[in-house]
């Protein structure tokens, strides 16, 4: 029986619009799933699902990986979810050539279920290193986040990144452009996330703005321009100038509206974080629901977004330095 872990992500800046090449600049955070994986006699699947969230649903279910869970959430995210999973684990089968090995898995995870944390990439790339581990095969990284990316642009339908998929492997700060994904130098930057308990569909929300950028010139010039503001953030990265990380986070926050992916309490919260004085703020991941990033070394936006009718967690959140580990081997 093999344990790993792998950490949930923020979105500094350039989510969606790293979808079409540019770049984009996520940031593992210290929320991780974790994933033990346990190898059966047969070759059936039986996954086992709790903790989904930070205290809100818990989808729980358990026989073949077909079987319908019962639990209330979206079908379409429950869908999601088992679709990673199995993806996830027909990866470590055939890496290790192994077409036919049955297991039993049992996934924890602190990460709200799209909630714009990289719940999904942190399951896939945390399966995929306990179940490569549990066959005797140790797989780099690199390989495991090519192969996690792989499930993540099988279940939505080509429309994913490498983004959340490489920062979780990986751990840190990555840079991300199209097939080009490095690891990138970040100081401590200190990062409140408000959730607003709810969550929004990648699948849906990533092909309405593909939709608006073949209906709107704006809108694909608004791309542009969100890789264009990347640019800049890796300049204030490499300075360490916090103040510019969040005026650009700001301009991201804004451009990302404009691409109809915010929502009300997204906004709500975004402005909350601003008027207690954050250095920036702005939507994190697809958007639609789920969580805002701001920077703030005081305490004043983790007590604005906790007062905030609109949040309903608000923490710190720290850096993760270290990507996917072995828990327990
Ligand atoms: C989702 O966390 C981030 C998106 O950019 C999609 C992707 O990069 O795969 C919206």
């Amino acid at each position: 029986m093999v344990t790993a872990s792998a950490p949930g992500k923020v979105y500094l800046f350039g989510e969606h619009a790293v979808v079409y090449g540019e770049p984009a600049v996520p940031c593992a955070i210290e929320l991780r799933a974790r994933v033990t994986v346990d190898r059966r006699d047969d070759d059936r699947l039986r996954v086992h699902a709790e903790d989904l969230s930070l205290d809100g649903f818990t989808v729980e279910y358990s026989g073949d990986a077909g079987d319908r869970p019962d639990v209330a959430v979206s079908e379409s995210l429950v869908e999601a979810a088992m679709g990673y999973v199995d993806g996830a684990i027909e990866q470590a089968r055939d890496a290790a050539a192994e077409p036919a090995v049955g297991f039993d898995v049992t996934i924890e995870s602190d990460i709200p279920l799209g909630g714009g944390l990289g719940s999904s990439a942190a399951v896939v790339v945390a399966t995929i290193e306990a179940a490569t581990r549990e066959l005797d095969v140790e797989l780099d990284r690199e390989e495991i986040a090519d192969r996690a990316y792989q499930v993540e642009h099988d279940v939505q339908d080509g429309e994913a990144s490498r983004a959340d998929t490489f920062c979780s492997a990986m751990g840190g700060a990555v840079r991300v452009e199209g097939d080009d994904c490095r690891t990138i130098g970040a100081p401590e930057l200190p990062f409140v996330v408000g959730f607003d308990g709810g969550a929004g569909d990648t699948g849906e929300l990533v092909a309405g703005v593909r939709s608006l950028k073949g209906e709107y010139d704006f809108a694909e010039t608004t791309v542009r321009t969100i890789g264009d503001l990347v640019l800049q953030g890796e300049r204030a990265l490499d300075d360490g100038d916090a103040a510019e990380i969040g005026r650009l986070m700001d301009f991201n926050h804004g451009l990302l509206s404009a691409l109809g992916v915010s929502a009300r309490r997204l906004d709500e919260m975004v402005w909350a974080a601003r008027d207690a004085g954050a250095m920036g703020a702005k939507l994190t991941g697809a958007g639609g629901g789920g969580c805002v990033v701001a920077l703030d070394d005081s305490e004043g936006t983790l007590t604005a977004l906790k007062y905030s009718p609109a949040c309903e967690q608000a923490f710190r959140a720290d850096l993760a330095r270290e990507g996917v580990r072995v828990e327990r081997d």
